[in-house]
């Protein structure tokens, strides 16, 4: 078995940092380093062929793919993604006065969601609903993801969650913040932190430009509720089937003990236009926490350590672990007959309490099962990286471990 160690963001040379272009435009835990796609699309995927990131969150894959002249499929059940990719693959002239916001708008914008007065100060809500008023009615719909982008920044900052943490989450740093702001003149603050944050897309999108990105396609298929497309759906990855052939499949899926992506996002969702039934009723998929159980997983390891976490004599984490691999796995049963060539599965050896749970050899196992060939890992040590730095994880109630290494698995059609 080929094991390699390497430094991932040394992996390619043309690439000058993890943030460069408009990779870093908003906060997205978890996210692919741009080097690692970069990497594979430079070794597997031939210009012109298929990328396919069935957990695509930020977009890594798509400014990768339109970069390198490469087309893409991208699934999340986040709807984030319709925005993160539209707004950091902007391809036409942009400048300041193209996204500026009217704080004043007559209209205001009422998010359809109970919780939303416990995030925000009376004041600031006013305020906001009326530059999402004008997010929503005046603001043209190719514009809208780049307008978003510095406006919930600014509504993130102006709320009682902390912005340090990727999570949404009331601290008292983040409610002493908000005390500070309201004794002093928040008003002119908001607007001027709304343009700072301008200045940096327009840098940040015309920095993608001069990478001269592609004309290539790429097809989203997000969950939405009318915000981004006319319709309503969840998108719940392990349950979709690709409708075309693909070369190379490249992703990173959530963790085992996983970031919960929908919570995270709510405070933006719900300024976006999503509504709270539709923003609980799309986190019940999220992996590992959908229920899903046994039946889907062929691999010896699995098995092994599921006796394992059975001896630890926690349901919970019992089921974490079951649901984490089966979706997994039948998310592959679903769709690996339409990859043609390729593989490249990024993540890290995730700690159940004391148990290492090699998640890249369980997946290297259930694939060469389906016929699939062991071409590679490649394993690097995390350097430093936003990743499990929460203190406790909600669905199990246990502190979260650091993950210690992070492994990319390629595997190829077997010849
Ligand atoms: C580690 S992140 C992917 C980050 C991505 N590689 C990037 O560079 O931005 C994992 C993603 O899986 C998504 N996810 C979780 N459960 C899902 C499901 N059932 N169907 C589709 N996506 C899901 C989350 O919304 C999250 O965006």
């Amino acid at each position: 078995m080929s094991v390699q160690r390497v430094l991932f963001r040394g992996l390619v040379k043309e690439i000058p940092s993890t943030t460069y272009a408009t990779h870093g435009l908003y906060m997205y835990p978890a996210k692919f380093i741009p080097q690692v796609v970069r990497y594979v699309v430079n070794k597997y995927s031939p210009p012109g062929s298929w990328l396919f990131d069935p957990f695509a969150g930020y977009g890594t894959v798509a400014i990768e793919a339109s970069l390198t002249g490469r087309n893409a499929v991208l699934w999340d059940l986040n709807p984030m993604l319709h925005l993160l990719v539209k707004a950091s693959t902007y391809n036409k002239p942009v400048s300041l006065r193209n996204l500026a916001v009217d704080f004043n708008h007559g209209d205001p914008f009422h998010p359809r969601w109970d919780s939303i007065s416990y995030w925000h100060p009376k004041e600031f809500y006013d305020v906001l609903s009326r530059a999402w008023g004008y997010w929503h009615r005046e603001v043209d719909r190719e514009l809208k993801p780049l307008v978003a982008i510095p406006l919930l920044k600014v509504t993130r900052y102006f709320s009682y969650s902390d912005e340090k943490i990727a999570k949404l989450y009331k601290s008292k740093y983040a409610v002493e913040k908000v005390k500070t702001l309201l004794s002093g003149d928040w008003r002119r603050r908001m607007e001027k932190m709304y343009w700072e944050h301008v200045k940096v897309v327009v840098e940040k999108v015309k920095e993608y430009q001069a990478y001269g990105p592609k004309p290539v396609e790429l097809v989203i298929k997000a969950s939405d509720e009318e915000v981004f497309t006319e319709r309503r759906v969840i998108v719940d990855s392990i349950r979709e089937r690709l409708d075309r052939e693909v070369d190379v499949l490249i992703t990173s899926p959530p963790y085992l003990q996983a970031q919960e992506y929908i919570r995270s996002f709510k405070l933006e969702l719900a300024w976006l236009g999503f509504t709270g039934d539709f923003i609980r009723e799309s986190s019940r998929h999220e992996i590992p926490y959908n229920g899903v159980r046994e039946g889907y997983i062929s691999s010896t390891t699995y098995k092994l350590l599921k006796k394992e976490v059975l001896r630890l004599g926690h349901d919970k984490l019992l089921e974490l672990y079951v649901s984490y691999f089966n979706s997994i796995a039948l998310f592959f049963n679903n769709n690996h007959e339409r990859v043609r060539d390729t593989i490249a599965f990024f993540v890290g050896p995730v700690k159940i309490r004391t148990l290492r749970v090699p998640i890249d050899t369980i997946i290297k196992e259930h694939l060469e099962h389906m016929g699939w060939g062991h071409e590679a890992t490649l394993v690097d040590t995390i350097v430093a990286r936003r990743i499990f730095k929460t203190e406790k994880n909600p669905a199990t109630g246990l502190e979260d471990e650091r993950t210690p290494t992070e492994h990319l698995l390629i595997m190829r059609r077997a010849a």
